[in-house]
């Protein structure tokens, strides 16, 4: 019986671009939703921009333009990037649409009608120079388990300790650098400590809709049934904020990822919508169609905890599945720019590299479980030239020139019958070698059941070949797709059409080989279309027939024309994967946004300058100093105008470049140091006489200096 199925992948975030390691996610559901195409089933894959939150705000604010128009303008990369990939969206779309806030608000009205909306006062960060309260992302402080410096407000990279960004020690905003305040305000909680959603979700997650790692992850998450582990849900945020304003409640907003997964919604009712298809067939409860989301192993505690608690209490159907993968690495490392392994799709596909290498080599990589992948970049180079263009081109390449050539294109009126076995013998043989290297046994047997002719056995693979793409073992498949390509390339080894060419008697023969080569390699496209759709293509224009699908296994061609045959794939060039890195590499840090954690983790610490003696550094003289006065300088637009006290009889003047971090009214009164032998230097404003010292880094922000309290003015810094 044909399935209902609809897909989604993680909707990427609407302030960066697509890596490689996004293209994991992509690709693996890409070639999933292409076979359940290739199966006669149907399927539907949607996906959007993930658009709302802090970061997207402040990142618009930095550039200059509305939020609107930043996430217009990473929308068309992103779709970009996507194509470039060959990932086929059947709608593309984003969170900031109608149609995802008309969900994500009746969604929450029908959670407060069921009694599981909750209201509660929140003390939480504020940056008084901002004027907003700072998720948890955008405080920095010491941890208050190790004393690490730099830490952000949620946990500890150098210790690993989670905890709440009020416990940090001496906390500063990752925005302005200014000191944040404590303040009080309302906050909308989705009540997932209610038995209602704890008796729900224990359920949910035991029914087979997790990967068993997942599941078990979610037993300790949820705790036993005595326990009712799980707390409330804060799904709200305070303006400012870019995204849906909760209803009756102005000024608050929904938190980012309140409406994010709403987007799958959203973004599907806009393809119902343009294509006709009943939306409340995929979303009723109890629907008779299915519902899978692939998602990275980082935000399975949102698609399977609230995520389904959400829609169970809103009166939709829950998911199916969940598909969680694992994360990617390259070169057997975290992805690094400092490397130039942290990969954009764009620099990829800038090279001139074939999107269809990646998305093999990924594919042979895949098992369906949430273990990271690696991309060793050696061996994806002589995997993808040994397996697709030494092993799987190569049969074509040998012999569709003969068609073209002796026959016209014309392909012989039958097939030969062709006894496997010496072909499967050998294989058999290679891998009892393999199999008695890693001490195991084999049984020859196994390999060579019956003695059906070859086309039978590579057709009847198609079940084993097609259950390994159901279950996302795509590396299975792939090794059986490619155990059948050596056994072709075998039997026109053993032919050997260019020996046989050369004899005009053997004409018959010789079309009858080149004709067998060309099923077996039209069977081989089958297989591996779900992952070269492009190269799939291509193959179905050269053998001028309709797009391929799974059925067309038992179709063989014969008394048909071909196409002349034209260069299908080239091999990887190292050069571009040379080039690629080179172009990635980031030699001068930027300065990290607090938005992506990941990569600000990438920044390497400047090294420490040369060494001096005590004597260079006591020709520093440095002093406390006191703000008596600070202001703003008119025209100046990174200068503030300090006075400062250091215990003479006059005053300092010292113009600092602080402006965009530091309110004067701030400033008043605080100590600092200052660097008091500086020859004075002579500024379009005025005379400077001297410095402050202020701390900056890769981090965004600048951070004057402050003595311990009881420090006096003039005292000198040793
Ligand atoms: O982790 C992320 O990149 C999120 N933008 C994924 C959202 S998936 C879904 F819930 F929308
Ligand atoms: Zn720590």
């Amino acid at each position: 019986m044909l399935r209902k199925i609809l897909v989604t992948s993680a909707l990427p975030y609407a302030n960066g671009s697509i890596h490689l390691g996004h293209l994991v996610e992509y690709i693996q559901t890409d070639i999933w939703v292409r076979f359940q195409k290739m199966l006669g089933n149907t399927c539907y894959y949607v996906c959007a921009d993930d658009t709302h939150g802090t970061p997207v705000m402040l990142r618009a604010e930095k550039e200059g333009i509305t939020p609107e128009q930043l996430i217009d303008r990473v929308w068309h990369e992103h779709k970009s990037d996507f194509e470039g990939f060959h990932v086929e969206f059947d709608h593309y779309g984003s969170t900031n649409s109608n149609e995802t806030k008309e969900y994500a608000e009746a969604i929450y009205c029908k959670l407060k009608a069921a009694g599981l909306i909750e209201v509660r006062s929140v003390e939480q960060f504020y940056d008084p120079v901002k004027n907003m309260f700072l998720p948890d992302r955008f405080i920095k402080g010491e941890c208050p388990k190790c004393h690490a410096k730099d830490q952000y407000g949620d946990n500890c990279e150098v210790c690993g300790t989670t905890y709440s960004p009020t416990e940090l020690i001496n906390p500063y905003s990752a925005v302005s650098g200014a000191q944040p305040e404590r303040r009080n305000s309302d906050h909308y909680f989705f009540k997932l400590s209610a038995d209602t959603c704890q008796q729900f979700l224990r359920e949910w997650t035991r029914s087979g809709t997790l990967q068993p790692e997942a599941a078990n992850k979610m037993q300790e998450w949820l705790g036993t049934a005595g326990e009712n582990k799980l707390t409330d849900w804060d799904i709200s945020r305070d303006a400012p904020y870019f995204g849906f304003e909760i209803p009756d409640a102005p000024g608050k907003y929904f938190y980012v990822w309140l409406d994010a997964p709403v987007g799958y919604m959203g973004s599907f009712k806009k393809l119902c919508d343009a294509d006709g298809i009943a939306f409340d067939d995929y979303w009723k409860p109890d629907s008779d169609t299915e519902l899978y989301h692939f998602i990275g192993k980082d935000i399975l505690y949102f698609h399977a905890l609230f995520w389904p608690a959400m829609l169970q209490h809103a009166g939709f159907r829950t998911p199916t599945k969940l598909f969680a993968h694992g994360f990617l690495t390259v070169n057997g490392e975290k992805m690094s720019k400092s490397r130039g392994t942290f990969i954009t799709a764009d620099s990829y596909l800038k090279q001139g590299l074939n999107p269809e290498y990646l998305r093999y080599y990924y594919a042979a990589k895949l098992n369906g479980t949430m273990e990271d992948i690696d991309l060793s970049l050696e061996d994806f180079v002589a995997k993808v030239n040994s397996d697709l263009i030494g092993k799987y081109i190569n049969i074509a390449s040998r012999c569709a020139g003969f068609i073209h050539k002796l026959f016209d294109g014309q392909l012989a009126s039958s097939l030969p019958q062709i006894d496997p076995k010496p072909y499967y013998k050998q294989i058999a043989e290679d891998e009892l070698e393999s199999a008695k290297k890693q001490g195991g046994s084999f049984a020859v047997a196994q390999i060579i059941p019956g003695d059906e002719d070859l086309f039978g056995r590579f057709r009847k693979r198609a079940n084993d070949i097609g259950k390994a793409y159901e279950e996302r073992d795509y590396g299975k498949a792939i090794r059986q797709i490619m155990e059948f390509a050596d056994i072709a390339n075998r039997y026109v080894n053993e032919k050997a059409p260019w020996a046989i060419a050369k004899d005009d008697a053997r004409r018959d023969e010789l079309h009858q080989v080149c004709t067998a080569a060309i099923e077996l390699f039209r069977l081989l496209t089958i297989y591996l279309k779900p992952v070269l759709p492009q190269l799939a293509s291509s193959v179905e224009t050269f053998l001028n027939i309709a797009p391929l699908s799974l059925r067309d296994v038992n179709r063989p061609i014969i008394s048909h024309r071909i196409n002349p045959y034209q260069h299908l794939m080239t091999r990887i060039d190292q050069k571009l994967i040379d080039a690629m890195i080179e172009a990635n590499k980031e030699t001068l840090a930027p300065p990290p946004s607090p938005v992506r954690h990941a990569e600000a983790q990438q920044h390497a610490i400047a090294p420490i300058a040369e060494t001096i003696s005590i004597d260079d550094f006591s020709k520093v003289d440095l002093r406390v100093a006191k703000i008596v006065n600070a202001e703003h300088v008119e025209g100046a637009e990174k200068l503030l105008k300090l006075t400062l006290d250091i215990g003479e009889e006059k005053t300092r003047t010292v113009f600092a470049g602080i402006k965009s971090v530091y309110e004067p009214e701030k400033l008043k009164g605080r100590m600092t140091v200052m660097v008091a032998n500086l020859a004075p230097r002579k500024m379009k404003f005025g005379l400077s006489e001297g410095m402050v010292l202020a701390a900056s880094g890769d981090a965004p922000g600048l951070f004057i200096l402050s003595p311990d309290d009881g420090a006096q003015p003039g005292m000198r810094i040793k």
